[in-house]
């Protein structure tokens, strides 16, 4: 990880703003596909990019009432396989035609099933091959931010994962969760997460991506609410959200998404106006 003072990002107003809900073991195949139609009804801001990750078994319902919604759907997960004896498992192959974008090395998989750097690499490379977009998640526990040690932890996850990834995917999306604050009710500081998202890229830049990790676009997530979400956002740094509690509650993502329109709008004022000059602390 980077030791050198962190460069303010000048490049927000290249990136899309995004927000992902993370469904995460909720939902049934039965009530999937009303819940985010809903959503997508009551999020309807074309400035915003909008995906819905729903559990595999109701991708399919998911992506059917999502049809001309211009709502996409992702998936939580994939194995690092491409084929084979993996009781329970499902690969790229299977989710090509019924996602665009992959969640991959979310905290509570590194958690629950043992998944490591390397894995969570071949994910990524399973991805790429698949056409399917990575969001590829980072973070740190509890300690390791009190032992100031948050920004080297996700740089060494950034690095491991890279070497066994083989190669630069050019639509990786960051999500920076730390671990800490997923489902706690706790969030990070806007700023704490700004500072970690601009030394994300410059980890990206040092791994192979160059100047081209200016563009990639971070999220945040942990514990976002329609309340929390205007702290991250006002970060320049910050790209949007990961939900997950709140991404299942209508109301919660109208207000997330309304919120992150007028960052969208902001950001793409600016790049048509000043080509990404100046100071954007006072973005809304
Ligand atoms: P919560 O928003 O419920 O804390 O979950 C965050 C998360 O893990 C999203 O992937």
């Amino acid at each position: 990880m980077p030791t050198g003072r962190l460069v303010p990002c000048d490049d927000a107003a290249v990136r899309p703003v995004l927000i992902v809900a993370n469904w995460k073991m909720n939902t049934t195949p039965a009530d999937a596909g009303d819940l985010a139609v809903a959503i997508a009804a009551a999020t309807d801001e074309p400035a915003v990019g909008r995906v819905i990750c729903p559990p595999f078994v109701s991708l399919q319902p998911v992506r059917d009432a999502l049809a001309g919604s211009g709502v996409e759907v992702g998936a939580q997960d994939l194995h690092h396989e491409v084929s084979g004896a993996y009781t329970g498992d499902i690969s790229a192959s299977m989710l090509e035609g019924l996602v665009s974008w992959c969640i991959v090395g979310h905290s509570e998989r590194r958690r629950d099933h043992g998944e490591t750097d390397e894995r969570i690499g071949h994910k990524l490379a399973r991805c790429r091959e698949a056409g399917i977009r990575p969001i590829l998640c980072v973070g740190e526990q509890l300690q390791e931010r009190e032992a100031g040690r948050a920004i080297a932890v996700v740089g060494e996850q950034l690095r491991r994962t890279f070497e066994a990834s083989a190669r630069m995917d050019e639509r990786l999306v960051i999500a920076y969760e730390p671990v800490w604050a997923i489902g706690t009710g706790l969030t990070a500081r806007g700023a704490d997460a700004a500072e970690m998202a601009e030394a994300i890229r410059q980890a990206l830049g040092e791994l192979g991506y160059g100047a081209r990790a200016a563009e990639v676009p971070v999220l945040y997530g942990g514990s976002v609410t329609s309340a929390s979400i205007g702290e991250f956002l006002a970060e320049p740094t910050i790209d949007g959200a990961l939900v997950g509690g709140a991404s299942l509650k209508v109301d919660e993502m109208a207000g997330i998404v309304a919120r992150a329109a007028l960052t969208a709008r902001a950001r793409q004022v600016i790049g048509e106006t000043s080509s990404g000059a100046g100071d954007r602390r006072g973005d809304p």
